[in-house]
């Protein structure tokens, strides 16, 4: 049987979030270990509202974050969270040229043991210092602005006859492209508006089709922004 299944609470394409529940009973019918990639969709933790899409995550293994999305930090901003810390325990790798005994015997501070990352800068503390000051009903707060934001703007493109919408948003990332546009014409518009500095849209290829993608993160973000963007996008397809 498997050993490890991987499941995603937020793909990045699409936003979308596999049936945890489910693939949860399958890995512990099978008794594989169930990761589950929340980079993205991890944030929902914070919502009230959200919360519960995230059912399922608890029966996880380990589970990734990454607070550069959903948490409003700069890359980098990776979390690896562990139900059992012995899964920790090869940060207990000790090498020589590392690892002077002496030093730790002496309780000098060090990194090892702590970070996966040695010498790299510590993520965690723009990350502790957002989660003090927000706390979790702020940055609750902040993933329901954005994916009340990406459910306006989907309405918006999906009562547009020029613009087809791929589907009724599940995170925040909304894939749109104009109607009848060959692939050609989108990857072209989207170029077009990033070297005029217009519009910096990503790209997703889904159903056998290239999609503009909007994943929209600032809260900050008004419905006129957005009805701009779709403007720009319109006034760069050809008739
Ligand atoms: C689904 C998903 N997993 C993981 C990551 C994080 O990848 P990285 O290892 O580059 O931080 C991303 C994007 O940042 C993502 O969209």
């Amino acid at each position: 049987g498997p050993l490890l299944v991987a499941a995603t609470a937020g793909t990045t394409d699409a936003g979308l979030i596999d049936p945890l529940p489910a693939i949860a009973a399958r890995c512990s019918a099978h008794g594989a270990r169930l990761h589950i990639d929340a980079a993205y969709g991890g944030g929902l933790l914070f919502s009230d509202r959200h919360r519960p899409r995230l059912a399922g995550l608890d029966a996880a293994h380990t589970v990734t974050l990454d607070l550069h999305k959903l948490g409003w930090q700069p890359a980098a901003a990776g979390l690896l969270a562990v139900r059992d810390t012995a899964d920790l325990g090869a940060l207990h790798q000790r090498a020589d040229y590392l690892n002077a005994d002496d030093d730790t015997e002496a309780g000098l501070p060090d990194l090892l043991g702590r970070s996966l990352r040695t010498t790299r800068r510590p993520d965690i503390l723009k990350i502790a210092v957002t989660l003090k000051t927000l706390g979790r009903t702020g940055l609750g707060a902040l993933v329901d602005a954005v994916c009340a934001r990406a459910q306006e703007f989907a309405a918006v493109i999906a009562a547009d006859r020029a613009l087809d919408l791929y589907d009724t948003p599940t995170l925040s990332t909304v894939l749109f492209r104009p109607t009848g546009a060959p692939d050609e014409t989108v990857a072209r518009i989207r170029r077009r508006l990033l070297t005029e500095g217009r519009a910096v849209l990503g790209r997703a290829r889904l159903d056998g089709r290239l999609w503009l993608k909007a994943t929209l993160l600032n809260p900050h973000t008004r419905p006129d922004d957005l009805a701009a963007l779709l403007r720009l996008v319109e006034g760069h397809t050809p008739a």
